[in-house]
């Protein structure tokens, strides 16, 4: 037999805590770069029970990890077991990147910075002076909401379900953010499908939906309803990236508009950890060739 000789006593040790981990596919993100990059390192899923978070963080340290992402439900709760974090994380008040130095726990939030270089890259467009909806007010929508501000964006309104959710990111990034950035007005929040709602959505430049509706396995839902027309042909961005394209996705794209799903976004968010945890910076030669093989591997 062929002995796998993979894993040894030097084998550089990163992972994922969250729960449910199952279907994770960012080992396949970091694997496949420790493999392209030659480095002899692993990146394992690591199903953490909420009782056991500050154990499991205290082990990774103990056990010599160089650092781990942090997924679903702890983004928030990791934040409180740092020893110290960066400008990023203060902002959003959820880290999802650890680096693990001496001993000590440095956080740091990709999502943002990985969503953005996805956008730029994927659609050649950005943000200054965009009118920018953003579906959904949970804590994707409130990273992108920020880094949308930060971007540049001229109006952005945030559209929720609860709309209780999409008032609190809306007067955070107004009460923080809004002085010096591009915004012509205040951050708006709607509820779904009012008119004024609709007619946002019919005149904007970008429609991000973050909200997991049309995600696997309800793939005939949609967070919009019919009476949205994309007459403005926005960019419409979906953070789902299974299906590769949901029903929103569809919608727009029948309407003439650019559609890109939330593959990149997976991609980039975890490429910036990686060099965060290596202290390097992945060329371009490698990017290409992982993040072919890796958009094709989400869509197979
Ligand atoms: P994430 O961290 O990915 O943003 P989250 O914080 O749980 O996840 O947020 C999920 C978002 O999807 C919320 O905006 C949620 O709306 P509510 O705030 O009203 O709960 C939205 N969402 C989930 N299921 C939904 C549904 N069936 N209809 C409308 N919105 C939904």
């Amino acid at each position: 037999m062929v002995l796998d000789k993979r894993i040894d006593g030097r084998t550089v040790l990163t992972g994922l805590i969250g729960n449910p981990v199952e279907h994770t596919v960012s080992p396949v993100i970091h694997n496949s770069l420790f493999l392209l990059m030659g480095i002899n390192g692993v990146y394992l899923p690591l199903k953490t029970e909420e009782t056991g978070l500050e154990a499991a963080v205290k082990g990774l340290a103990a056990l010599g990890f160089v650092g781990f992402n942090v997924t679903i439900p702890y983004k928030e709760a990791i934040c409180s077991l740092l020893d110290e974090v960066d400008e990023e994380v203060r902002l959003l008040g959820t880290a999802n990147t650890v680096k693990i130095l001496d001993g000590r726990l440095y956080g740091y939030n990709t999502d943002g910075k990985g969503f953005v270089t996805a956008f730029r890259k994927q659609t050649g467009a950005d943000f200054a002076g965009k009118k920018v909806c953003i579906l959904g007010a949970g804590g994707t929508a409130r990273t992108l909401a920020i880094k949308v501000v930060q971007e540049g964006a001229g109006q952005v309104c945030i559209i929720n379900r609860t709309v209780s959710k999409a008032v609190e990111i809306a007067g955070y990034i107004n009460d923080t953010l809004r002085a010096g950035s591009g915004l012509r007005e205040p951050v708006l929040s709607l509820a779904p499908d009012t008119k004024r709602t609709i007619e946002a959505l019919n005149e904007s430049d970008i429609i991000i939906n973050t909200t997991s509706v049309g995600m696997y396995p309800d793939i005939g839902a949609s967070p919009v309803d019919e009476g949205v027309d994309f007459a403005s042909r926005p960019i419409v961005y979906d953070v789902i990236y299974n299906p590769a394209r949901t029903r929103l996705l569809s919608m727009a794209h029948e309407k003439g508009c650019s559609i890109y799903n939330g593959a990149g976004m997976l991609f980039y968010q975890g490429i910036r950890a990686f060099e965060i945890w290596m202290d390097t910076l992945i060329s371009d030669d490698v990017l290409q060739k992982l993040s072919t093989s890796f958009l094709k591997h989400l869509e197979d």
